[in-house]
């Protein structure tokens, strides 16, 4: 039915007539009162779609009084409710996002300007580096050489769980819902078991460096962030001879993780983030931002766990009892205020959602 013919149906007194219009009325009174019922509802009705469609939460409520489909009104960019990217999205978010720097290393993304190699090359200052243009050759004989994750699509409605390693997660109970994702991304020291209840059991990618790196089981995705070329040596040898022992602390010689399955995340996307998302704030981001990051730009949706100093600007760890053991004395390197605001402001802008435990 077109929305002329309603419009004639409803100021036209001849075809139609209201109840609740008194016939008493003077004709054109009546003819105005419809056509300004009429307005109302498409005005409501439109006010509902637009909010809806761009997913104001204030309208959520319809979602679930009528059991509306999360994807319902999807606008093509994946097949979530809300996607990373949006059509109509915040300016601070589009001026930052940028899908074209891939996450990971590959043989075709690994030469890497004078600018960024001389970045990452003092990050810590690495003083005789091997040649890396021979070390990347060798570490992708080792390792797959493949793009993954570029697979975004209007089907795809991947849900990621970061899980960082604040104390904040003690007693939290989050562990079924983290583990309910599809991707479920761990870093560093983080342990599982006996913890399952507020961290969850299951680990799809696990984010290192050598001098923070744990073993994996066979289907885990050890995702390495080097800091220097020497990193790449190590996870070359890490995975075949054993030979580097020692970076500037000493490093486990053996990992055990499938090297099938282990990525490389981008010195360039590490750049990125630094200069673009933190506006080059502490010495170099922390992993769990780097790793916020990297969900950001392979996820379509995004649920952050286990972020947060404690009440001294400590970084304390859900598994240490004396939370004062271990703990960065304000976050050290890292300008954890900054990166805690941002991720905050993420979260603002419905592109993360942040649960902050206890
Ligand atoms: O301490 P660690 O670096 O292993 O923790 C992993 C990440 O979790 C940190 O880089 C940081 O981003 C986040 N974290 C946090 N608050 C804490 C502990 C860790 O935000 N209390």
């Amino acid at each position: 039915m077109s929305l002329f013919w309603s419009v004639e149906l409803l100021t036209s007194p001849n075809k139609l007539d209201f109840d609740i219009i008194p016939h008493a009325m003077p004709l054109p009174k009546r003819k105005r009162i419809r056509t300004f019922m009429l307005l109302f509802c498409i005005v409501t009705f439109a006010t509902f779609l637009f909010s809806y469609t761009f997913r104001d939460p204030s309208l959520y409520f319809f979602k679930y009084a009528f059991r509306l489909p999360d994807n319902l009104f999807s606008k093509g960019a994946c097949a979530c409710r809300r996607c990373m990217a949006e059509p109509e999205d915040d300016p601070w978010f589009t001026e930052r996002f940028n899908l074209s720097i891939h996450p990971l290393m590959t043989s075709g993304n690994s030469l890497l300007s004078d600018d960024t190699f001389k970045w990452w090359q003092w990050l810590q200052a690495e003083s005789h580096p091997a040649n890396y243009t021979e070390v990347v050759e060798e570490l992708f004989q080792v390792i797959p050489d493949e793009a993954l994750y570029a697979d975004g699509s209007p089907e795809r409605c991947r849900t990621c769980a970061v899980v960082g390693n604040s104390g904040n997660l003690k007693g939290s109970q989050y562990g079924d819902l983290i583990d309910s994702t599809d991707i479920i991304i761990r870093m560093n020291q983080a342990p599982t078991a006996g913890f399952e209840e507020d961290v969850g059991s299951r680990t799809t990618h696990h984010v290192m460096y050598p001098e923070s790196s744990v073993d994996l089981d066979n289907t885990t995705h050890l995702v390495l962030i080097p800091f220097k070329t020497l990193d790449l040596q190590w996870i070359i040898s890490a995975l075949t001879t054993g030979t580097i022992k020692h970076t500037y602390v000493p490093v486990t010689s053996r990992i055990k993780a499938n090297k099938d399955m282990v990525l490389i995340y981008s010195p360039t996307f590490f750049k990125y983030v630094y200069e673009t998302w933190l506006d080059s704030h502490g010495r170099y981001p922390s992993t769990g931002f780097l790793t916020l990051l990297f969900a950001i730009h392979i996820c379509d949706k995004v649920s952050v766990f286990g972020f947060g100093a404690d009440q001294f600007g400590n970084w304390h760890h859900y598994w240490e009892e004396n939370h004062l053991a271990g703990a960065f004395r304000h976050t050290g390197v890292h300008d954890g205020d900054y990166e805690y605001n941002v991720t905050l402001l993420l979260a603002d802008k419905h592109k993360i959602q942040m649960f902050k435990g206890r």
